[in-house]
């Protein structure tokens, strides 16, 4: 009998307030219990879900983001405890709240030494089950703030190195903290240089799987038939240089992440393959008939407006989904300016470890700063400041050492017998690419190993260039 109660009133992927409301799954095989339930869990704000099976449960929690688990104990099939077993193995962020029958003690023992939260034995009040679920949001509250404040403490300044102390921030690390308990795909949005990668390492770093790979992939750098090879592998012969086969890196971040950066690059025939990937589980390498089975968390950034493109044909619609079980987006630094004065202080202090000079702001300059709208973000912060500290001579960096850019003052005026003479940095740049890459008669990887650059930033590069990858 399929006797899942009602619409599931789950909020739909991609819409989920990410660290609002509570989900409860209720999953009993009485009708008057899941109803009765679910009306107590809806009054005290939970989201709340039921179904009657073990293998409903199962695939429910597969797809849909649960914090609690109402179970039944008597369930037919598998039996509660061991859905509790399996709950408890799979996703132990989750809590279980196991309904037991009138008088069985030694059950409760049992499911309690499972990992059960509590137990509540049939027949039981509504003023039971709410005084519970009310329980289990402090309960809940609780845990998340001391798995924040140990991420704290364990790297001082919050999640890695990610810096800021504005409300926008504390709710990002509140989510970070969520993200990183749960499995499921955290869709990372924000204007250039507001920190996606740091945010997405976080969310690994942070996570019970910490120790296996973090691998990102550029979607944005790679020609598509390299980002193919490089997700899902190749066996040899696949192709005119493919001497020896190659494990995808979808394979290689076996039990960790993978980030797929810049992911709205994606080209459209790969989303499909990514999407079938991440659906089936498995990846077939190019040139193999045979497929494989992968397990990795996906989490992606990008810095366009996805829903757009979906509405334009850009990009798919069941692709972005898929991605977007959890959004997380990070403000631009305009949105969140009380975090200029430490973000500058510590870029200050990085500097100061790598140039040994020690360089401060003086009280006009970093009015400058908060009143410009730094459209680049946390990077072009670190960029101005860099240039900074290194065209000023003295400790205290004045409005006069900013770039025009950033004060609104009109550029100082530059002979152009100067102009002439100086090289832009980015066209040096682009000869030692293009140079590296030709006495090495064309081999990328060597090149980039000697340039001292990953190869993704290469290929960006060379895309950049317009140049024959
Ligand atoms: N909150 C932050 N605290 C400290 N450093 C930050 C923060 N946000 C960003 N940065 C720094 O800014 C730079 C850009 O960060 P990152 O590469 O993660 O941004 P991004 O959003 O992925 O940018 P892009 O869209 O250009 O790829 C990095 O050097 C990172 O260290
Ligand atoms: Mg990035």
């Amino acid at each position: 009998m399929n006797a899942a109660i009602a619409p599931s009133p789950f909020p739909k992927p991609g819409l989920r307030a990410t660290e609002a409301h509570l989900s409860l799954l209720i999953v009993d095989d009485e009708r008057a219990v899941r109803e009765a339930a679910r009306d107590a869990a809806l009054i005290l704000g939970y989201h709340a879900s039921a179904c009657d099976s073990a293998e409903q449960a199962a695939r429910i929690l597969d797809g849909q983001n649960v914090d609690v688990v109402l179970l039944d104990l008597k369930l037919p099939g598998s039996g509660g405890i061991e859905v509790l077993r399996q709950i408890k193995r799979k996703r132990p962020d989750i809590e279980v709240v196991v309904v037991t029958g009138h008088g069985t003690v030694e059950s409760a023992v049992e499911v309690m030494k499972a990992g059960a939260y509590d137990y509540l034995t049939k027949p039981f009040s509504m003023e039971e089950l709410k005084l519970l679920l009310e329980r289990l949001v402090e309960h809940l509250k609780l845990k998340t703030e001391n798995r924040m404040l140990r991420e704290k403490i364990k790297s001082k300044e919050g999640f890695g190195n990610i810096i800021g102390r504005s409300p926008e921030m504390d709710k990002l690390y509140r989510i970070i903290a969520k993200a990183a308990h749960s499995a499921h795909p955290v869709l990372i949005l924000g204007e250039s240089g507001t920190g996606k990668e740091m945010v997405a390492r976080a969310i690994h770093y942070a996570g019970p799987y910490r120790d296996k790979p973090f691998i990102p992939v550029d979607c944005g750098a790679l020609v598509p038939t390299l980002i193919e090879s490089e997700l899902f592998g190749y066996v040899k012969g696949a192709f005119t240089g493919a001497m020896q086969s190659k494990a995808g890196l979808l394979s290689i971040a076996e039990g960790g992440t993978v980030f797929l950066d810049e992911v709205g690059e994606l080209p459209v025939d790969l989303q499909a393959k990514v999407l079938r990937a991440l659906q089936e589980k498995e990846i077939r390498p190019v040139g193999s008939t045979k497929t494989m089975p992968i397990n990795v968390r996906v989490l992606a950034a990008t810095n366009r407006d996805l829903e757009h493109a979906v509405v334009h044909g850009a990009f798919r619609r069941d692709l972005f989904f898929r991605l977007n079980v959890l959004t997380l987006r990070i403000p631009p630094l305009r949105e969140r300016r009380q975090d200029i004065p430490l973000l500058a202080g510590h870029i200050l202090e990085r500097l100061m470890q790598s140039s040994g000079r020690q360089h401060e702001l003086s009280d006009e300059a970093m009015r400058a700063l908060l009143a410009y709208d730094w459209p680049g973000n946390v990077r072009e912060l670190e960029n101005c400041l860099e240039r900074c500290c290194a065209m000023t001579s003295g400790p205290v960096i004045h409005t006069v050492d900013l770039p025009s850019s950033i004060t609104g003052a009109p550029a100082r005026f530059v002979s152009e017998s100067i102009q002439s003479r100086v090289v832009p940095l980015a066209d040096l740049e682009k000869q030692s690419i293009l140079s590296a890459i030709a006495q090495l008669n064309g081999d990328k990887l060597m090149a980039a190993r000697m340039l001292g650059i990953g190869k993704t930033t290469l290929y960006r590069k060379l895309k950049e260039y317009g140049a024959e990858i």
